[in-house]
């Protein structure tokens, strides 16, 4: 399968993996991502504030938050509109500051937009005027990889993301399902260690968003990237990660955090059939207030 593809060369689970993908290779992936080394994002006591206009006082968006992620873990972050979610993650992207506290990925303090870390944004922020496969190179033009490379990379890129009949098209001659595919194939072709999703399925349909959970799934699962994902579903966030975090009302900090013990490969029916499946739904919806 494409997929296996998208493994970081050096980095694949074995040759036997790489040459039959599938259920195997996917349970040594994940046998490989629960000996997690070490934290590959570490947010120590981070803090933001703000200037409010015209002389009214500064207020905290975030306070004293504190978490971390494990190389190859799946983490989802709840919390109510205006905790400071987005804040966070522009934070820990390097687009950002912060003004107290601090943020590392992979030991390294952050303080400007790095090489390992990729962003996903609500909206895909694709140029009209290019087609969607200049779109997807875009930045790996920027960043100046080496075009060969690119190339290797993007036919099974594009595959995997079901785009591959769509490169020459504009992306307003595309689906809003099929433009945040676009908009995760340029993060994924610059192969970072984080990829950041800030309510990336939003703004889709559910039936849309659920097979771009399960395809967003796949791809993690089979190569060796960490992902933290700003969601507000509850569902969304059950369904994908391995733990959610959950952080309370402006000025935000990380209130639980909450493993979430479901098998994996996980499908939509099977898993949501599980019965803990609707255990920690109910759970994280009283923690987030909603019942
Ligand atoms: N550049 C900025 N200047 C001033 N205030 C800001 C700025 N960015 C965010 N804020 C404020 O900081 C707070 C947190 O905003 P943020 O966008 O991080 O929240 P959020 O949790 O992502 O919300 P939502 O769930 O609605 O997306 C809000 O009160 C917002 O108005
Ligand atoms: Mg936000």
């Amino acid at each position: 399968m494409a997929l296996v593809n998208l493994l970081r060369a050096g980095e694949r689970a074995s040759a036997a993996d790489a040459a039959e993908p599938g259920a195997r290779g996917a349970q040594s992936a994940r046998d490989e991502r629960d000996e997690h080394v070490a934290a590959l994002i570490e947010v120590r006591h981070a803090g933001k504030h703000y200037e409010a206009r015209g002389g009214a006082q500064a207020f905290s968006a975030l306070e004293d938050v504190s978490l971390e992620v494990g190389q190859r873990e799946f983490v989802s972050i709840l919390g109510p509109s205006g905790c400071g979610k987005s804040t966070l993650l522009r934070m820990i992207a390097g687009l950002a500051p912060c003004d107290t506290g601090s943020i590392c990925v992979g030991g390294r303090r952050v303080s400007e937009p790095g090489e390992d870390i990729g962003v996903v944004f609500q909206t895909s922020n694709m140029l009209p005027w290019l087609t969607v496969g200049a779109n997807i190179r875009l930045g790996a033009k920027l960043r100046k990889l080496p075009r060969a490379q690119v190339e290797a990379r993007l036919p099974a890129l594009l595959d995997t993301l079901g785009l591959a009949q769509f490169v020459d098209r504009y992306p307003h001659e595309l689906s809003g399902g099929m433009r945040q595919r676009a908009a995760i194939g340029q993060i994924l072709l610059l192969e970072p260690r984080v990829m950041l999703m800030d309510e990336p399925f939003g703004a889709l349909d559910a039936l849309t968003r659920d097979r771009l959970n399960v395809e967003l799934l796949r791809i993690w699962q089979q190569s060796t990237l960490t992902v933290l994902l700003v969601t507000h579903s509850i569902h969304e966030a059950v369904f994908l990660s391995d733990r959610v975090l959950v952080m309370s009302a402006r000025p935000g900090h990380v209130q639980h955090d909450v493993k979430i013990d479901l098998p994996r490969p996980r499908q939509p029916d099977q898993t949501r059939s599980d019965p803990r499946y609707g255990r920690y739904v109910t759970e994280l919806s009283k923690m987030m207030g909603v019942f």
